[in-house]
Formats: structure tokens, C-alpha cells, sequence
């Protein structure tokens, strides 16, 4: 039976690139994005390889968008398999802690925080029917190195707590649903300003881990998983140095 999945932020980026790569495989693509004209033109794009794709509107910033999704996919996706939390913003990486308002902090946690967890809620009751899994891409709570952007870091760390909590609870109560994060490193998109070097991967080669992870059999209940690609940062690495 074909299997189906809902992608959050699905119209460009990772998620776009997550959605073509799930498509290929067969399965059928719920695209979540919050316009329109960039929903449905990615939906045709996908279209035009041959992939069963529908645009849904979904803004982390407006929680009726995401009740209404839930209430559309419960009816005419009642067999839906998965969920990729993927939609999220970064907010300016630059900035150190002490330059932050507290106005930036909040746009940050609304979307990475509050609602994924408004997505998580709202889909647990029709993926609990179908033993359905909760993908987050999310990246390490702490900072690391040079990468130390406060609120980017802190939204994704109470996404991570998030995923943990959520997972404790649905084993203590015998729900069937599995959730867990996937940690991919950089990956050059929009997000970043198409940051490239030796540790940046390709969106196709991040889309790539992505669906992998998503599409894969083991057991990831409660963890964050990292997806770094080291295979291919060693290949980038060797076929990019010789060139
Ligand atoms: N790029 C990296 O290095 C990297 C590494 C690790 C994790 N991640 C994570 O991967 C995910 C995708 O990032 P990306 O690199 O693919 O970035 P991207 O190209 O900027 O894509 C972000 C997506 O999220 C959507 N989005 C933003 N705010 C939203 C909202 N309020 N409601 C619904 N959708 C919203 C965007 O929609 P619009 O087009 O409408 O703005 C876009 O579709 C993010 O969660 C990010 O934190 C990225």
C-alpha cells in the first residue's frame, strides 16, 4: 500500500528536497507551507517527476492552520504513516547574546518551539492509528565550536526536551507513535545563505538523510539521532581538495 507522509516547510530546503526524495520512493507527499503560491508551485514541481503530491497550508505561527491540517488529513488521509517537523527559522546567526531582544527569542521559540509542539499534538491521534512516526530536524542543544547563535540554539533545545518528553509519555501510555530528531550538521540552503565549505553538505545529500532516517526500520523512540553524513563529508572533502 502506498504510504504517505506530511513535510513541514516543504517548499523549499531540506524539506522540498526530502519530499523528492520520499516521492521517488513511492510514497505520497503531503506538502505543508504556509503560502500558497510557493506551496503549490513546489507541489507542481514534484508533480512533474512524477510524484503524488498536495499542497497544505500550514504556518507554525498560526496554530488554526495546523488544526485545520490535522482535521483534512484525518479525513482524507486517515492511513497517514509519518510526520517531518522540518519547517523552522533561524533568526540572525551573526548576532552574539548580548546584541539579542527578547522580541527575537520569542519569534524563534513560537516557530521552532511552540509550534512543533502544536504539530506534535495535533497529529498524535491519527499517526497513533497507524503506528505512525514523528521526524524533527533539529540540531545539538548546545553551542559548539564557533556555532553559538542563543536563540536558534535555544528554541532547538526545548524542541529536543520536547521530543524526549513526548516519547517518555507515549511509552508510559502505550501510545504507538515514534518520535525522535535527527541532528544533520550544516547544510547549504537559504537558511544559512548558502553557507559552503568542507563541513557543509548539499541539500540533496541533507534530504537525503532525512528521508534515509525517516524511511528506515530501527527503533528511534525519544533519541536524537545524528545524521552527519561522515561518508560523504569525507568524499566532498577528498573530491573537493582535488579540484
Ligand atoms: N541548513 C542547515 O544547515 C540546517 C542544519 C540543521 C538543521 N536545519 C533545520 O532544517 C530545517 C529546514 O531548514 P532549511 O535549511 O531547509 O531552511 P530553509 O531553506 O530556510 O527552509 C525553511 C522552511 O521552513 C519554512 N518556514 C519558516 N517559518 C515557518 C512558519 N512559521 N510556518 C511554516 N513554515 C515555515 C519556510 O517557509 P517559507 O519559504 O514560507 O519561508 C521554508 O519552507 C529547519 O528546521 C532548520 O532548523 C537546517
Amino acid at each position: 500500500m502506498t504510504k504517505s507522509v506530511l513535510i513541514t516547510g516543504a517548499n523549499k530546503g531540506i524539506g522540498f528536497e526530502t519530499a523528492k526524495q520520499m516521492g521517488k520512493k513511492g510514497w505520497t507527499v503531503l506538502i505543508g507551507a504556509r503560502n500558497e503560491g510557493r506551496g503549490k508551485e513546489a507541489v507542481h514541481r514534484l508533480q512533474a517527476e512524477g510524484i503524488t503530491a498536495q499542497w497544505l497550508r500550514i504556518d507554525l505561527n498560526d496554530t488554526s492552520s495546523i488544526h485545520e491540517a490535522a482535521r483534512y488529513l484525518a479525513e482524507h488521509y486517515p492511513k497517514l504513516d509519518g510526520l517531518i517537523n522540518n519547517a523552522g527559522i533561524s533568526g540572525n546567526m551573526q548576532r552574539n547574546p548580548l546584541e539579542l531582544a527578547s522580541s527575537e527569542l520569542e519569534e524563534l521559540a513560537k516557530v521552532n518551539f511552540l509550534g512543533n509542539f502544536e504539530m506534535i499534538k495535533s497529529f498524535t491521534p491519527l499517526l497513533s492509528r497507524n503506528h505512525g512516526r514523528i521526524l524533527n530536524v533539529t540540531i545539538p542543544s548546545t553551542p559548539i565550536g564557533s556555532f553559538n547563535p542563543l536563540g536558534y540554539l535555544a528554541s532547538k533545545a526545548s524542541l529536543n526536551s520536547m521530543i524526549k518528553s513526548f516519547a517518555m509519555y507515549y511509552k508510559k501510555h502505550e501510545i504507538s507513535v515514534e518520535i525522535f530528531g535527527v541532528i544533520l550538521g550544516g547544510i547549504s540552503t537559504d537558511l544559512n545563505k548558502h553557507q559552503s565549505g568542507l563541513l557543509i553538505r548539499t541539500v540533496q545529500e541533507g534530504g537525503g538523510s532525512i528521508a534515509k532516517a525517516m524511511m528506515d526500520r530501527h527503533h528511534h523512540q525519544g533519541k536524537i539521532i545524528i545524521r552527519m553524513g561522515l561518508t560523504q563529508l569525507v568524499r566532498n572533502f577528498i573530491f573537493r581538495k582535488h579540484n
